[in-house]
């Protein structure tokens, strides 16, 4: 009885529980842009070693907000749509290990651009004058994740040894480009692979 009573108790504490969704803001890339990186990474992003960022995965992430109650989802997008900055003109970089070539979890291209700093500033404004996002303590390094590092072995956290990391970027991929489009997506892990799913979206002008 006295069991019943506690799992029973361990029910309705469950069910108390908001459902909460892992959540991120995003600056997405120009189509020319992302295909301009898968073509670039089918030639660079070849160590079996490597696994490489789907095509519909590649973003410059704005802020990362972690899980959050799904009833932030509708203040969260409104806060998107709200979005003021012009839409931020972008210049890639070649690609970059991180933390470092030796020890290298992920490649990441650099992006550099002003109006992103300032685009990334407005949001986290708005965010945290309405309690939904702690700015994290490190400066904000705006990148596109092009590939992470696959483990060494099952459930160890080193990562394997690149022995072929990527080349430069084609001079086509370092020109100037333009960013309209900002995403609030929702972040689902899987065995095959974080999915990103659309939830609120602006258009820059
Ligand atoms: P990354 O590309 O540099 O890994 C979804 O996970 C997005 O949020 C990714 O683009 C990821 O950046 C970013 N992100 C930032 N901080 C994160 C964190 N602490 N955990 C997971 N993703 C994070």
């Amino acid at each position: 009885m006295h069991r019943d009573r506690l799992a029973c108790a361990g029910m309705t504490k469950e069910r108390l529980k908001s459902p909460r969704a892992r959540l991120f803001v995003a600056l997405d890339l120009p189509e020319e842009i992302r295909d301009g990186i898968v073509a670039w990474g089918r030639q660079e992003l070849i160590d079996p070693a490597l696994r490489v960022v789907a095509p519909e995965s590649l973003h410059i992430t704005l802020a990362f907000l972690g899980y959050m109650p799904e009833k932030e989802i509708g203040p969260l997008g409104e806060i998107v749509e709200d979005l003021r900055t012009a839409a931020p003109q972008i210049r890639l970089g070649d690609p970059i290990a991180r933390p470092s070539l030796r020890r290298a979890r992920v490649f990441a291209l650099p992006v550099e651009s002003p109006t992103v700093l300032e685009l990334q500033a407005e949001l986290e404004e708005k965010l945290v004058a309405k309690r939904l996002y702690k700015p994290e303590n490190r400066p904000f390094w705006p990148h596109v994740t092009v590939a992470r590092v696959k483990p060494e072995g099952k459930g160890s956290k080193r990562p394997r040894r690149i022995e072929e990391p990527p080349g430069a970027l084609p001079q086509d991929l370092l020109q100037a480009a333009v960013c309209r489009r900002v995403t609030l997506y929702r972040s689902e892990l899987k065995p095959s692979g974080a999915e990103y799913l659309p939830l609120a979206q602006v258009k820059l002008r």
